[in-house]
């Protein structure tokens, strides 16, 4: 079974990622338009955006016949029954509720910008039936589903402290982390303290930079820190466990393992051996787009479980906005 399908918004993470030699040697899929491009499920026939110039790298670039300047201008010549939105956050209930046809959607992050806007498109997604997937591709990482089921305890035991990086934006890349906490951690008790910091590296407009720690149901501390990608990138979680210590650094590219060792300075104790034995778990992060398809068609197709349903996603914008909420009354 082949679906008829849209892409609506045909930017970086649609495509223009994929025009990059060194994003090539580490992702062997990066892009909405690859993933669909190798994907059965998917007959991807219809693009729609705003720019010409967007447009036109549809048709010459990746062979699409129906390209369109809007949605309406595109339903008065193809139906799809599936659409990838990958546009920034806003009017994406307007464009579902113009798709009368879709039986699913891919979804980029963040819902809304607003926890109102996020919530009414859920709702939309629900009463209308749709199945909802969102990008938040760790959820379909291989080497992240391990850790979430099992693995993670085998490699350091039982967390203690965890630091978590992002740049780019709370909503933007912050989702991104704050999901693959909830996805390790469990659910979060409370949002302890929140402050904003004046980094301006923003890609969402209205988007904010914040340094705040969660507490998980468990009693772990979580301890987020915004940098500033005006000096270079990183989004990375450091898991400080009670027999070692994991680093997810370099975006997922790179996963590194300390074990305990005698300590080198203190007979009787014991310390993390960051300088020996290290152990480089080999990155899956190059395979979970097509991964989070290949969920999504069989959801589809035989009725697996959604591993990155809009619910999850909506949970996870609760807790952004409430670290907002807290943030803006501290400045206050
Ligand atoms: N999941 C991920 O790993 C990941 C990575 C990057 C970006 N994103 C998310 O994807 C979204 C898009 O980000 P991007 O970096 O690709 O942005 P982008 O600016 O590169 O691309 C957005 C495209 O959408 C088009 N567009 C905007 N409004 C439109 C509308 N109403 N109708 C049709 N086209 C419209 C623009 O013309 C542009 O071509 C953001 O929400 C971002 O947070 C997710």
């Amino acid at each position: 079974m082949s679906f008829k399908t849209a892409l609506i918004g045909f930017g970086a993470v649609a495509a223009g990622f994929a025009s990059d030699p060194r994003n090539a040697k580490h992702y062997e899929c990066a892009t909405h338009a690859q993933a669909l491009k190798s994907h059965r499920a998917f007959n991807w026939e219809a693009v729609v955006d705003l720019s010409a110039e967007a447009r036109e790298t549809a048709r010459r670039d990746w062979g699409i016949k129906h390209v369109y300047g809007s949605i309406g201008e595109m339903t008065r010549h193809y139906q799809p029954e599936i659409a990838v939105i990958a546009t920034p956050p806003g009017h994406r209930m307007e464009m579902v509720d113009a798709l009368p046809e879709l039986k699913a959607l891919m979804v980029e992050k963040p819902l809304g910008i607003s926890l109102s806007e996020g919530r009414r498109f859920a709702e939309l997604c629900e009463r209308r039936g749709i199945l909802a997937q969102v990008n938040l591709w760790r959820r379909a990482d291989e080497f992240c589903r391990g850790l979430a089921s099992g693995k993670l305890e085998e490699l350091v035991g039982k967390p203690q402290a965890v630091f978590v990086l992002y740049g780019n934006g709370l909503l933007n890349n912050g989702a991104h982390l704050l999901d693959f906490v909830r996805m390790l951690f469990g659910e979060v008790q409370e949002v302890e303290s929140a402050s904003l910091v004046p980094i301006l590296a923003l890609v969402i407009p209205g988007d904010v930079h914040c340094r705040f720690t969660l507490v998980m149901q468990s009693g772990l501390a979580v301890h987020f820190q915004p940098l500033d990608f005006a000096h270079y990138r990183e989004n990375a979680v450091e898991i400080w466990g009670t027999k070692g210590r994991l680093s997810i650094v370099q975006e997922g590219l790179l996963n590194l393992c300390c074990k305990l060792a005698p300590h080198r300075a203190l007979s009787g104790e014991r310390e993390i051996a960051l300088d020996s034995g290290v152990l480089s778990i080999p990155p899956t992060a190059g395979y979970a787009f097509h991964r989070i398809y290949d969920n999504l068609a069989g959801a589809l197709g035989g009725g697996a479980p959604l591993w990155s349903p809009v619910s999850n996603a909506l949970a996870t914008e609760e807790v952004l906005h409430e670290v907002l909420k807290k943030s803006r009354a501290v400045k206050d």
